[in-house]
């Protein structure tokens, strides 16, 4: 039983996000076999891709061309979220596609998004499913911040390799983040080792590690290292149809099992996310600076005043600027950055604001306009 703004629906959706802050250790992969899984056990369950890069959209054979609506319509003011959603011929889900359109709505100072756009429009429809399972991008701006402020749990992919405990621990400290500030009751789903390969030593050593650190919060289920999961996407299918007697179609079907097991039995008693505050208990710098943002966003009393103040970046890191200002080619080792500010195109004429760091900060800006030679 899940509880919304004080309201009590029956039959309300689990709602999982499917994250890592590492690209590459197999969020896609889980997020499309697993949702497929869980349809085979006959429950109803919509995929969201929520990553620009659309990677789920075009595993599932879904053409870029062919999106009237994608997960950015779920950022709309007014989202129709129903509307966003469209059956697919192959699988046995339903699923809210991408499109790289997703990136620019990250851009702060265009958007209206606060960091409970999603929960409010998947609200309309957690009635309609058991499962909603979001497949985010590795970047943790205001969209992945969404996605686990709407989530009830996460599922946390983790490859193995030798450096895969590094990430975790900056993801767990993000979650912990997440529950200090917009979403208290989000649970770890699991940690679910992916492309496990038992010849290898650090497969296992990363296994023992895993179930030593976090005991219960390690699935039991593990995915096998198997090359027809990597080929299935670009048939557009799901491992279950694509192969459905390879490892990997048995390796998403004890997954999708063993949360099905878990979920039923009600999660109160499964004890996992007990230890959580234990294990999280680090600084959080990064993400907080993000929710931050966005309560500035949203309290009119404390943004900008004029279009040209951009006090408001002081204080800024590097790494948090195209969070802001939207993705741009700046030398990350420099210490003067530059954006052209669209505000005010001009051919003839061009606003720039120049950004200065001192120690990875942003310490103070210049805007700057210059104006083209015409004959
Ligand atoms: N268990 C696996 N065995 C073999 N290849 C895999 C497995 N899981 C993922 N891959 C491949 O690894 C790459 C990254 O996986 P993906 O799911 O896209 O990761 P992410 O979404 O985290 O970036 C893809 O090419 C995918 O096909
Ligand atoms: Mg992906």
């Amino acid at each position: 039983m899940y509880f919304y703004l004080g309201v009590n629906k029956s039959n309300m959706s689990k709602i999982i996000a499917i994250a890592n802050q590492k690209g590459g250790v197999g969020k896609t992969t889980t997020s499309i076999n697993l949702a497929d899984a869980l349809g085979i056990l006959e429950k109803k369950v919509l995929l969201i891709d929520l990553d620009p890069q659309a990677n789920a959209t075009s595993g599932v054979g879904v053409e870029s061309d062919h999106i009237k609506l994608s997960s950015l319509n779920l950022f709309d003011k007014k989202p129709l979220t129903k509307n966003c959603i469209i059956s697919l011929e192959n699988s046995l889900f339903d699923f809210i596609p991408a499109t790289i359109s997703l990136a620019a709505a990250e851009m702060a100072h265009t958007s209206s998004i606060d960091l409970f756009s999603l929960k409010k429009a998947l609200y309309q429809i957690d009635d309609l499913y058991d499962y909603i399972l979001i497949d985010c991008s590795p970047s943790f701006g205001l969209i992945t911040l969404n996605a686990l402020t709407a989530a009830n749990s996460v599922i946390i992919p983790v490859q193995c390799e030798f450096y895969a405990m590094e990430g975790l621990s900056k993801l767990l400290r993000s979650i912990k983040s997440i529950r200090k500030s917009s979403n208290p009751n989000i649970d770890i789903e699991g940690l679910l080792i992916t492309m496990f390969d038992s010849r290898l030593k650090i497969s296992n050593q990363l296994k023992d590690e895993l179930t030593k650190h976090f005991g219960t919060m390690v699935f039991e289920s593990v995915i096998h290292r198997n090359v027809k999961l990597s080929e299935a996407p670009s048939y557009g299918m799901s491992i279950l149809k694509y192969n459905l007697n390879s490892i990997g179609a048995e390796n998403y079907l004890n997954l999708g099992t063993e949360i099905v097991n878990k979920n039923d039995m009600e999660n109160e008693e499964s004890g996992l996310g007990k230890d959580l505050a234990k294990i999280l208990d680090q600084n959080t710098e990064d993400v907080d600076y993000i929710l931050n943002l966005s309560k500035l966003k949203n309290n009119k009393s404390t943004q900008p005043k004029d279009d040209n103040d951009y006090s408001h970046l002081i204080g800024l890191k590097k790494n948090q600027i195209n969070d802001v200002l939207g993705f741009s080619y700046n030398d990350p080792h420099s210490n003067t950055w530059m954006y052209r500010t669209t505000k005010s195109f001009s051919l003839i004429k061009k606003n720039y604001l120049y950004l200065h760091f001192e120690d990875n900060k942003i310490k103070d800006y210049k805007l700057t306009t210059f104006k083209m030679n015409t004959p």
